[in-house]
């Protein structure tokens, strides 16, 4: 347990300072927007304000990540539910795809 949290806690902390400084997310203007296309592409088939009912295969209701208003808010709640893996419920993500939405969402938080 105690190895396991030490690496978390350093990502975490870099991801934090990273943000700490507005220009860290502004120059990297490629990976913010290639996050925001893995999110549209492998989040929004379920988590979208388009989808009502059993079209969100079950999907919270609120949890619509075609609104970056939302996505800000749950930044947070998005890169949690990819480390630890429950999401994307279904379809997989790779490495890259993983990264670059990861850096996004650090970047999309409050
Ligand atoms: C196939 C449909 C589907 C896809 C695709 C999907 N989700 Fe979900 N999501 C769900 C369902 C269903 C729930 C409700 C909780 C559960 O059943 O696990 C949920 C719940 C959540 C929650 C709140 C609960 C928690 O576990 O933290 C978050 C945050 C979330 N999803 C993020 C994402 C992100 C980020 C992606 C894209 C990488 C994604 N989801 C892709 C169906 C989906």
């Amino acid at each position: 347990m105690r190895y396991r949290t030490i690496p978390f806690l350093l990502v975490f902390s870099t991801a934090l300072l990273g943000c700490g400084g507005s220009s860290e997310c502004a120059d990297s203007a490629a990976t913010q927007s290639s996050g925001a296309a893995v999110v549209e592409a492998k989040c929004t088939v379920c988590h979208s304000s388009q989808l009502q009912g059993a079209a969100r295969a079950g999907a919270p209701d609120g949890y619509d990540f075609d609104d970056p208003a939302i996505v800000a808010g749950k930044a947070d709640e998005m890169s949690s539910a990819v480390s630890e893996g429950r999401m994307p419920k279904t379809g997989t993500l790779s490495a890259d795809e993983k990264e670059s939405m990861m850096l996004y969402l650090e970047c999309a938080g409050p």
